[in-house]
């Protein structure tokens, strides 16, 4: 209902404002390594008519925050001008709020979704065309791990590459977060999938529908075969994976080179001389019709998280350090707030 709200946060005092409800968020008031990421106490959003305040359950560790928080990829500071900076791209999070004109959310529904890099904490503002419900039966803490990755893997295969039965598909990054969800969604799609990854994670990576995995450390383009679809997750050597393409295949990335973008952009673009064997990159801005997708996906058996570990929010920084160790098979899940709590309505 409108205007509706159940919370439990502080209430605080200030000269100015009246009454400020602060609430736990994870910030970083510098570029830096992991421990740069502290804990705070902040204003918690305030509701806004057409939006949403939902209590975040879960987030994840992603690549291009950890890029952010290092101060690697500076023209993503365009979002968050200034410090202190915030993290967290995706989330799953239980309706607090629903503002004035919002019908299709109701207090207490569960739902997944990707913020604007700021869902470490436990609220924050959401857009009712950016979310959607989440899979029934799915544990809402797992399901942290698939609204940025499930979204990026269907916008790829699906709407990119528009991948078909029987065709051959090589998937760079098999065992990563984006990759698993690829991996996943390539075999339901009757695609005959291979993977690259690591050796040690081989076995994973065949269990989640990997025909074949090769040991991306000791494979090059060379060694194999043909594809119709080349799915990649690393933009390393993409040039020599291009000449593996059969006539009429596509290439799919959905990362660049971040120690020359510019270049790798341009690499990108020239890519279209190459008529159907171009490259295509896209940057993901999933909205409500693809969680969407993903639920039905999930629901219908085809894809599921796959969570490496999970870490409270307060250990966020070793979150980060982990994710940047790699060697992971899915995705690091940020806990934030107890599923379980029940909620009080006033
Ligand atoms: N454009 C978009 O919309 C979008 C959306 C999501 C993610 N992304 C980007 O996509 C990239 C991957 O994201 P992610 O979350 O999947 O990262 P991730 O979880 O770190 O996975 C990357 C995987 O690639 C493996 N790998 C590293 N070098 C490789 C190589 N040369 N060949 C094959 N595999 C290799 C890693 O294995 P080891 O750890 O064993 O080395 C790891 O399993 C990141 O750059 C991210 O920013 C873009």
């Amino acid at each position: 209902m409108p205007g509706q709200r159940s919370t439990l946060v502080s209430i605080v005092r200030h000269e100015k404002e009246p009454m400020v409800e602060l609430m736990r968020a994870a910030v970083y008031h510098r570029y830096g390594g992991p421990e740069v990421l502290e804990i705070e106490r902040i204003p918690r959003p305030r509701l806004r008519p057409g939006k949403l305040i939902v209590r975040v359950l879960a987030t994840s560790v992603n690549g291009g925050e950890l890029l952010a928080r290092a101060g690697a990829v500076r023209f993503m500071a365009a979002l968050q001008p200034g410090f202190p900076k915030r993290v967290g791209l995706d989330f799953v999070g239980v309706v607090d709020e629903v503002g004035e004109g919002v019908a299709s959310s109701q207090v207490g529904e569960i739902v997944w979704g990707q913020s604007r890099l700021d869902a470490a904490a436990e609220y924050i503002e959401a857009s009712t065309d950016r979310v959607f419900r989440i899979p029934a039966g799915l544990d809402p803490i797992r399901a942290a791990a698939l609204p940025a990755v499930g979204t990026t893997a269907i916008t790829a295969l699906e709407r990119h590459a528009r991948l078909r039965p029987g065709e051959r598909v090589l998937i760079r990054g098999g065992a990563g977060g984006v990759g698993s969800a690829a991996v996943q969604l390539a075999h339901a799609a009757g695609a005959h999938v291979t993977a690259l990854a690591s050796q040690r994670v081989a076995v994973q990576v065949e269990a989640l529908g990997a025909d074949v995995v090769h040991d991306y450390r000791a494979t090059t383009a060379e060694q194999l075969g043909t594809f119709d679809v080349i799915f990649d997750t690393t933009f390393t050597d993409l040039e020599s994976f291009r000449r593996r393409l059969a006539p009429g295949g596509c290439v799919v990335t959905v990362t660049f080179d971040h120690h020359h973008i510019p270049r790798s952009l341009a690499y990108i673009a020239l890519s279209a001389r190459h008529h159907h064997q171009r490259v295509r990159f896209f940057s993901g801005n999933p909205k409500q019709e693809l969680f969407q997708r993903l639920t039905t996906l999930v629901e219908q058996g085809h894809i599921a998280p796959v969570v490496d570990t999970v870490y409270p929010l307060e250990d966020i920084a070793a979150a980060h350090a982990h994710a940047e160790r790699g060697g992971t098979v899915g995705k690091i899940i940020v806990a934030v707030t107890d599923p379980t709590r029940k909620e009080q309505t006033s």
